[in-house]
């Protein structure tokens, strides 16, 4: 895609987004799997279903123009996927591993709410309330998540360190 308005930059910015929440829809999959501890698995299980109700909101934006759901490999939750990987194997105690989950979760939650904010400012100078609507609704949800997981981190500093 070939950007040459404001328009093509968030239909570019969408596609994006869409891959990046199927990867996470994915993510949070596997890492409600990885985890034990009951608070951080159902904050994790409820977000990855908002997650599909995500990916809806950006599909409306794409049938709003009679388009398919366009999808363009976002390279930087493939990295974040990478990094907690990275993370998983490098944990010398296993105690760490919920900890260190949550805080992935939370650095994911804090780059989206950044790419939604994004968004919203070009919908906005685009004049399409809908579309303002829908983003809003999964940028509300990823605050909430980003606070969720802060809090659960929190919880999970191990008390003998
Ligand atoms: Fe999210």
């Amino acid at each position: 895609m070939r950007i040459q308005s404001i328009e093509q930059l968030f239909m570019f910015e969408v596609a994006k987004m869409l891959d990046a929440e199927h990867f996470v829809a994915s993510g949070l999959q596997m890492m409600a799997r990885e985890v034990g501890h009951n608070g951080l698995k159902n904050a994790l299980v409820r977000h990855q279903a908002q997650t599909e109700e995500q990916i809806k909101h950006l599909n409306k934006i794409f049938e709003a123009y009679g388009l398919e759901p366009q999808r363009i490999p976002s390279k930087t939750f493939h990295t974040l996927n990478l990094e907690y990987q990275d993370l998983l194997l490098s944990l010398g105690e296993p105690e760490f591993k919920e900890l260190a989950t949550a805080l992935a979760a939370e650095k994911a939650e804090h780059y989206e709410i950044a790419a939604y904010r994004g968004l919203l400012t070009l919908a906005q100078e685009l004049g399409k309330p809908d579309f303002v609507d829908l983003l809003k609704i999964n940028l509300g949800q990823k605050q909430r998540m980003a606070k969720a997981m802060e809090e659960c981190a929190a919880k999970l500093i191990p008390a003998n360190v």
